[in-house]
C-alpha cells in the first residue's frame, strides 16, 4: 500500500472535518466505548504523550486521570479540531518519525489507530521508546487481522457501507485496505518485542477485531 507520509497527511487534512462523524458511524459508536475501557483498564499517571491524536479521543480520557497531557499528529486540521474540543490540552504538530521531544521525557505513551498508518513505523517506535522514561508504558490499540469475524466486517460489511455512504471515496478505500494489510496480533508483539517493549497486558474486543497491547520498556536494547 502507497503509505507515503506526505499523501497520509493531505487525506487526513482532507477527511477532519468529518473525522468524529464517520467514526462514530462505521463504528456504530463503539470505537468510544472500546477507547474507554482500554483507557480505564489501566492506572495512567504522569507525563503521556498521545501519538496519531487525530481529534483527541485518547488524550481527553488521559486528561480526565489527571495525567500531563500532550497530542501529537502531523494533521494541521486534524489538531485543529483537537484544540477546538478539548482547550485544556496542549496540541503540538508534529511527526511521528522525528519526534520533538529530549530522550526519556514520558511516563506513558499512547497511540491509537495510527500506528497502520506510518510508513516507516520502525523509526516510529526507535521514537516512542527513545522518549519513554526508563520505566515508562507503551499502550497501542489498533485492528488486527487474524479473526473470521473481522474478515468478514472488514472485507465485506464495512466495504460496502462505505460504497453506499462515501461511494469511491479514496480516503475511506484507503482505510479499509489498510485495516485489510495490517499486521495480524502476533506479528505485532513480535515487531514490539524487536524494539525492546514487553508485551505486559494484552485485550481484545469485539471477538478479537479490535486489539490493545500495554508494552513495558524493557531495557534490552
Ligand atoms: C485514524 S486517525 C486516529 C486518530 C485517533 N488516535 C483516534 O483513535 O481516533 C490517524 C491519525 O494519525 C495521524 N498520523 C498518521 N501518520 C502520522 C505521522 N507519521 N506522524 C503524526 N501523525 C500521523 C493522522 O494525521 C491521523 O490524525
Amino acid at each position: 500500500m502507497d503509505k507515503n507520509p506526505k499523501k497520509i497527511k493531505e487525506m487526513f487534512n482532507q477527511i477532519a472535518q468529518n473525522y468524529d462523524v464517520n467514526n462514530n458511524l462505521i463504528s456504530f459508536g463503539l470505537h468510544k466505548i472500546i477507547k474507554k475501557n482500554v483507557i480505564n483498564s489501566f492506572k495512567f499517571s504522569g507525563d503521556c504523550l498521545d501519538l496519531c491524536t487525530g481529534t483527541g479521543d485518547i488524550a481527553e480520557l488521559l486528561k480526565k486521570q489527571n495525567c500531563n497531557v500532550v497530542g501529537l499528529d502531523f494533521s494541521k486540521n486534524m489538531l485543529e479540531i483537537a484544540r477546538k474540543k478539548h482547550s485544556d490540552i496542549k496540541f503540538i504538530e508534529g511527526d511521528c518519525t522525528s519526534l520533538p521531544f529530549d530522550n526519556n521525557t514520558f511516563d506513558n505513551v499512547t497511540i491509537s489507530f495510527g500506528l497502520r498508518n506510518i510508513e516507516n513505523y520502525d523509526k516510529a517506535l526507535d521514537e516512542i521508546y527513545r522518549v519513554l522514561k526508563p520505566d515508562g508504558y507503551f499502550l497501542h490499540l489498533d485492528f488486527c487481522k487474524k479473526n473470521w469475524f473481522a474478515n468478514i466486517i472488514y472485507n465485506f460489511v464495512v466495504p460496502k457501507l462505505i460504497k453506499i455512504f462515501y461511494g469511491n471515496n479514496q480516503p475511506y478505500v484507503y482505510l479499509v485496505q489498510s485495516k485489510k494489510d495490517f499486521f495480524d496480533d502476533d506479528k505485532l508483539t513480535e515487531i514490539f518485542y524487536k524494539h525492546s517493549f514487553e508485551v505486559n497486558i494484552q485485550k481484545t474486543f469485539l471477538l478479537g477485531t479490535i486489539s490493545c497491547k500495554y508494552c513495558h520498556k524493557s531495557q534490552i536494547i
